[in-house]
């Protein structure tokens, strides 16, 4: 089977709507045909701070949203990143083979640095793309199913893969980020022209798992939208309307034009409740059995440990080799 990877940061208790179209309904349909790995990066969310004893509970509270959402740990391997030294080890390695200009380009880093104010922010949060792609190399992932705000990330990947097998020896596979476009991006349903993202600027613009139903369908009743009255698809002139159908889209497995069609001499009104029943619908029982996962921390931690020795014997045996070709002397 084709190894894929992917990860999600434990920086908020409850997961959003955006990683849920983009990332973790991709998890679950692939997990059956692909060796899939998907990981809890919780080194990748100390490149802002957290508080100790919230980041343990949002690592514990991701890991159970994931299994909530239809990750299966007997199908899929499952763990934290920090369980795993190798992620951090090869990060190193890969931090010596990227320029300091190439890193700079990262838009992401750009973008959170300019908000934390550049004295504020991390050299973590600026080799943040180089840790994210030790966790992708080191799995010999193919695939790599993400939101579309990680594709300049995959393409670094690609090209530190590309660069290192060329200079030491054919080591690590190329990997390709899987996107899938209509749901790529979810945005915010206040400000529907940024992403929906856990620093939104109003919380009404932002659908948590764990949000309260009735809090949740409220939010999408009172999401903008625009002074037409015609329900199409149109991401530049009626953005908050295009992400509603596009929320519908994912939800009902409905391609867009056929909701259009649908919702002909209808009222926006009809969409935002439809819109809202499908979404708690979809997120209720993801909500109940997190609650109930994280009830039984004992278990979620015993199956995070299976998951995490299964990824460290494929990641050492990885880190091992690149050692090796760089010219580290082996322990003996
Ligand atoms: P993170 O934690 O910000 O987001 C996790 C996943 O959710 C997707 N996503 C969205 N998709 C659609 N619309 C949105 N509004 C939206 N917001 C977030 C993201 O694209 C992502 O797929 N660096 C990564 C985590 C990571 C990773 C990896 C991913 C670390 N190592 C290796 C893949 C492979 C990040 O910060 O994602």
């Amino acid at each position: 089977k084709t190894r894929i990877f992917s990860g999600i940061q434990p920086s908020a208790g409850s997961l959003h709507l955006g990683n849920y179209i983009g990332a973790l309904m991709q998890w679950r349909d692939l997990q059956d045909d692909y060796d899939a790995v998907y990981s809890v990066v919780d080194m990748h969310a100390i490149t802002a701070p957290q508080d100790p004893a919230e980041l343990r509970a949002n690592t514990r509270a991701t890991a159970a949203q994931y299994i909530a959402a239809g990750v299966d740990p007997s199908k899929s391997t499952l763990f934290i990143q920090s369980h795993v030294p190798a992620h951090a080890q090869l990060a190193w390695v890969l931090n010596t083979i990227t320029g300091f200009g190439e890193a700079s380009r990262m838009t992401q880093f750009k973008d959170k640095s300019a908000r934390q104010g550049a004295e504020a922010a991390s050299v973590g949060l600026f080799t943040y793309p180089m840790l994210m792609a030790a966790d992708i190399l080191l799995y010999d992932a193919q695939v790599v199913p993400v939101g579309d705000d990680q594709r300049q990330h995959v393409e670094l990947t690609r090209d530190l893969a590309a660069r290192f097998n060329s200079r030491f020896g054919d080591t690590f596979v190329v990997p390709e980020a899987r996107i899938l476009s209509e749901t790529a991006r979810i945005y915010d349903l206040q400000d529907p022209t940024s992403k929906m993202s856990k620093s939104a600027a109003s919380d009404n613009g932002l659908i948590r798992l764990l949000d309260d139903p009735k809090r949740t369908a409220k939010k999408i009743r009172s999401a903008v939208t625009d002074t037409e009255r015609e329900i199409r698809a149109d991401r530049q002139a009626k953005p908050g309307v295009t992400n509603l159908l596009s929320i519908l889209s994912a939800f009902t497995g409905t391609p867009v034009s056929a909701l259009e069609g649908s919702f002909q001499g209808k009222g926006y009104g009809d969409l935002k409740g439809e819109v809202a029943d499908a979404v708690v619908a979809e997120l209720e029982p993801v909500r109940a059995r997190t609650l109930e996962l994280l009830d039984d921390p004992a278990e979620l931690d015993r199956l995070l440990a299976v998951g995490a020795e299964r990824a460290e014997s494929i990641a050492s045996e990885t880190l091992a080799k690149v050692y090796e070709r760089i010219g580290f002397v082996p322990r003996t």
